[in-house]
């Protein structure tokens, strides 16, 4: 198949543009830069220039395709809601440019705010409705295009999709041990964390877009739930740091933006994605990466 990757240049995007060159998928990635459009290009993918805001370009990739994997995300933690709105934009383009086509759609989601007080299942549907909701409701947003004739398929990564060079939530948290020179950890750290490492969810991704049906909902978790006190605790042997609870009060103050992320209890399970698609985690654990020094050069998100 010819795949459109957005956000081929990032995280997960490079390490499932890889999976997908050997499943034997010809590949164009999209690249706001020359430095992505080199990474692209260095893997033996095409690449195609544009920005999250260029909606003509994510169009024209999208028509061009046989199915589209959306990784893109502007991340901008100061401006959750300008991210938001970019991320429904490009949706909302996407889901445009392959209706009536029946061809898949494959979408970024996550696993925060699914369920309360316990994992969140494949079976939980997205709350988020609306441009103001998280991520823009763009997971329903998708969704809505099933009926006109797209083959939707949910990515909901585990709030860590970990690894060495990772620079998202983990590295970030173990930024802000080294900066305060202590490891803390949110309350009495009992809410906990699911986790998958970089290898597996990048082969999820391709095992979804061969298998998974529209309207799935796939979990990438390898790990339901790891306490954050327990993360704290390896960041701390990671880094010779002592480890401490931080009281709820001073958890905003101390982690600053990463705070609302670092104090929910964002647990998942994948029992029915693993039954769908036959995926079985094969990656270290988070703890084990972190013990390994996958962290060791941390280089956060901006935000
Ligand atoms: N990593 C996780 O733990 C995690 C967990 C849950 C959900 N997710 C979601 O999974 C998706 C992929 O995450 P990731 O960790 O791979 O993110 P990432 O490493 O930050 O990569 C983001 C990608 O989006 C591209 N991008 C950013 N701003 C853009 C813009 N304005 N126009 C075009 N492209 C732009 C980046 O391009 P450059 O390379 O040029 O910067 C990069 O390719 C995102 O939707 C993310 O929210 C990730």
């Amino acid at each position: 198949m010819r795949v459109f990757v957005t956000g081929a240049s990032g995280w997960i995007g490079s390490a499932t543009v890889d999976e997908l060159l050997a499943a034997g998928h010809e590949v164009t990635g999209l690249a706001r830069s020359d430095a992505s459009a080199a990474a692209i290009q260095a893997k033996g993918a095409h690449v195609r220039r544009g920005d999250l805001d260029d909606l003509a370009s994510i169009r024209a990739g999208a028509e061009a395709a046989d199915a589209v994997i959306h990784l893109a995300n502007k991340h901008d933690f100061s401006n959750m809601a300008a991210s938001a709105a970019a991320e429904r934009a490009a949706v909302q383009t996407i889901g445009d440019a392959l209706a009536g086509t029946n061809r898949p759609f494959l979408l970024a989601s996550g696993v925060a705010g699914l369920a309360q007080g316990r994992p969140s299942t494949e079976d939980d549907a997205s709350p988020f409705h609306g441009p103001d909701s998280p991520r823009g409701g763009s997971e329903n947003l998708a969704f809505e295009f099933i009926d006109r004739g797209v083959h939707t398929v949910s990515l909901r990564f585990a709030p860590t999709v970990h690894g060495t060079g990772d620079h998202g939530f983990i590295a970030v948290i173990a930024a802000v041990a080294r900066e305060k020179g202590v490891s803390g950890y949110p309350g009495d750290g009992t809410n906990r964390w699911a986790a998958v490492h970089r290898s597996d969810a990048a082969r999820l991704v391709a095992l979804g877009l061969a298998k998974a049906p529209a309207g799935a909902r796939l979990h990438a978790v390898a790990e339901e739930g790891i306490p954050t006190r327990d993360i704290a605790e390896a960041i701390g042997r990671a880094f010779g740091l002592p480890v401490t609870s931080i009281a709820p009060d001073d958890v905003p103050g101390h982690f600053g933006w990463i705070a609302t992320f670092f104090a929910m209890d964002l647990t998942a399970t994948s029992t029915r994605t693993r039954e769908l698609l036959g995926w079985t985690p094969t990656g270290p654990t988070l703890i084990e990466d972190l013990d390994a020094g996958a962290y060791s050069a941390p280089t956060p998100m901006a935000g």
